[in-house]
């Protein structure tokens, strides 16, 4: 066989291309490159152990092809990668690193159950966390074309991980058995006002979401600062002694409010602040991505209550003309499910969103205003609350629409100290 080119080092390498290796004296195709080889040639200069660990790893018969195997190998043999991927594993969200509420084994037991699932080797898990998918659930809860898109792993390995990741969550098909132990999970979360409470059906229910609508000045963004203090608060005062996680697409959190309502219930404002994790969605991509990121943050942060303050004002203003009114429509549908989802791994989990009116044109008599987002909203969000103005600091709220709950009204105030009666 005529000696094909010789290479210098992997830069070499080009796919599809035949190169003369001159460590085992045979040409060589990338992409169909000798496992054998492979190992020979990575781990020449390294000790003995790691020779053997990785070696392992490189024989699994989990990997697709050899061309993935190419790119572990180039990913093991490039230190600087290695870096990044160490450098990657802190998300965009800001956090505190002190704090009370802080699980901090939750991290490394949820990186741990992702390296249990079969097939899952150091690169791979490397790739996977690289990616931000460092938990069962953020794997199971993906896409799997947005996991491979993200983390280059082929379709089958993809497959498998989600396959096996919803498997250990035991999402699937249950029995109704299974759903009212589920259901027997779900714990609430105080307003701060008995009425509102009581129109919920106790509070704020976790494992639904629940949307607050109406005009601008009702008391959206105000409701959902109180819930982020109230939800810091031990059981028998209402809370779920967990953090919360807000998600601002207006600008509108203001810190100064949270320090007023902790004050109001004689909280200490410093640990209320830093037990709310606070991410700025720029545009509507970055809610979506937030979100997503929301899933490797809640079991390890004991997130308890997750904020989108409002839920489609950037879609709104992003999609303009009826030309984009579908795939709007989808985008908004796929967010939706994504936060139904986490409601549904997580039993413990409130998610409120708000969402603003738009009048509609052909609404003679009655209200013509009516929350946005058309259907695609109405039947994502479980539960929602129609809020409108009354007499100075009253605010009155409606149950729209709920499976369990009965429609009604409550009155409620806002006042300097947060929301009362
Ligand atoms: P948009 O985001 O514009 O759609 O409105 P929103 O429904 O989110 O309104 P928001 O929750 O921001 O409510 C604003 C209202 O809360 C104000 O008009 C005030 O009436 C009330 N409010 C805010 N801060 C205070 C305060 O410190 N004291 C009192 N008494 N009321 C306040
Ligand atoms: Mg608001």
């Amino acid at each position: 066989m005529a000696k094909a080119r010789e290479i210098e080092d992997n830069n070499g390498f080009e796919m599809g291309k035949p190169y003369y290796c001159k460590e085992c004296k045979r040409n060589h195709t990338k992409g169909k490159i000798y496992k054998e080889h492979l190992n020979f040639a990575l781990f020449e200069n390294n000790d003995e152990d790691e020779i053997k660990d990785k070696s392992s790893e490189l024989n699994n018969d989990d990997y697709d092809d050899e061309a993935e195997l190419i790119e572990i190998f180039n990913e093991i043999n490039n230190e600087e990668n290695n870096v990044e991927v160490e450098n990657q594993l802190e998300p965009d969200i800001k956090l505190d690193s002190e704090d009370i509420l802080d699980n901090s084994d939750s991290k490394e037991a949820c990186i741990n159950a992702v390296k249990k699932l079969p097939g899952v080797g150091e690169a791979t898990l490397n790739k996977l966390i690289k990616a931000g998918f460092s938990s069962l659930e953020s794997i199971a809860f993906t896409p799997p074309s947005i996991i491979q898109e993200e983390s280059g792993l082929g379709d089958k390995t993809t497959a498998k991980l989600i396959k096996a990741s919803m498997e250990k969550l035991n999402i699937g098909f249950k029995s109704a058995e299974d759903v009212w132990e589920h259901r027997k999970n779900i714990a609430r979360v105080t307003t701060g006002s008995q009425e509102l409470d009581d129109l919920l059906g106790g509070g704020v229910e976790t494992g639904s979401v629940i949307e607050f609508f109406g005009e601008f000045r009702t008391g959206k963004t105000q409701i959902m600062h109180q819930l982020c203090v109230n939800v810091q608060m031990p059981e028998e005062k209402g809370g779920l002694e967990g953090r919360a996680l807000y998600i601002d697409t207006e600008g509108t959190f203001r810190p100064e409010r949270i320090i007023q309502m902790s004050e109001g219930l004689d909280l200490d404002h410093k640990k209320v602040l830093k037990n709310i994790i606070f991410g700025r969605a720029y545009n509507s991509d970055h809610q979506i991505l937030l979100i997503k990121e929301a899933a490797n943050l809640i079991k390890e942060k004991n997130i308890k209550l997750i904020v989108v303050d409002s839920l489609i004002g950037h879609f709104r203003s992003e999609y303009i003309g009826r030309g984009t009114l579908a795939s709007r429509q989808q985008t908004i549908n796929s967010h939706l499910h994504d936060l139904l989802r986490l409601c549904d791994i997580y039993a413990d989990l409130a998610i409120v969103v708000t969402n603003q009116v738009q009048a509609k044109p052909d609404v003679f008599y009655g209200n013509p205003l009516q929350a946005a987002g058309g259907n695609v909203v109405a039947h994502g969000s479980t539960i929602r609350i129609y809020l409108r103005k009354g007499k100075g600091e009253q605010r009155i709220a409606k149950m729209v629409d709920a499976p369990h709950l009965p429609e009604g009204e409550a009155i409620f105030s806002i006042t300097e100290n947060g929301i009362c009666d």
